[in-house]
């Protein structure tokens, strides 16, 4: 199995990566994770979706692909020259809300319950308001994160970061979880109660 081939990609996904490349934003999502997030907002029909992270828009353009017509996603990010790279590629698509503004006040602003799938790609809503962000999925709903596998881009001291997030994890009894060691190392969890 060649798990770099994908069974379709999103139409404007090139264009993206290219003004991504273009713009020297660095720390975009790649097509693997991108494709697992795709499947998994497929799952959810009409289901309420959130990215922590915007970027350039490659995350969003994947979860749009695996949403019906009915579904909503909310992307947040605090960098405006990335986050207008996804307005422009996203400006027909009426599921989707750009929020520019801080992460972790757009976590504390927000009421529990209410999201399907949580895609936590910034600081806050990982390693900063876990539990509060983990509040905000629904019953059944799902956490993604990624870059848990050592990166060459990771800062010193990082590594530490990680290992004591996913101990926090284990210590969840109110998640069931799994880690895979595929991609830049990747956490799903779903809610439980
Ligand atoms: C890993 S990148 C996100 C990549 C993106 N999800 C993608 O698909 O390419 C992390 C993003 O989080 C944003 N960010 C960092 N700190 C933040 C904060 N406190 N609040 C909101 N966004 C933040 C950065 O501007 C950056 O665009």
């Amino acid at each position: 199995m060649n798990d770099n081939t994908f069974h379709t990609i999103p139409e404007n996904l090139e264009a993206i990566e290219l003004d991504t490349e273009n713009s020297g934003f660095s720390m975009s999502s790649d097509r693997k994770i991108g494709s697992l997030l795709s499947t998994l907002a497929a799952a959810k029909p009409d289901g309420h979706f959130l990215e922590l992270g915007t970027g350039t828009g490659l995350a969003t353009s994947w979860l749009l692909l695996g949403m019906n017509q009915s579904a909503l996603l909310d992307s947040v990010d605090n960098d405006q020259e990335v986050l207008e790279i996804a307005r422009r590629h996203f400006d027909r698509d009426k599921r989707v809300t750009f929020h520019n503004c801080d992460g972790g006040d757009f976590i504390t602003r927000e009421q529990p319950d209410t999201y399907d799938l949580i895609f936590a790609d910034a600081w806050p809503g990982k390693y900063s308001l876990l539990d509060e962000t983990l509040a905000l999925l629904k019953v059944g709903g799902i956490y993604v994160i990624d870059d848990m596998s050592p990166q060459p881009n990771w800062p010193e001291g990082h590594a530490d970061k990680a290992k004591h997030l996913l101990g926090k994890f284990n210590r969840c009894s109110h998640l069931k979880m799994c880690r895979l060691a595929w991609a830049t190392g990747i956490v799903i969890c779903c809610r439980t109660e």
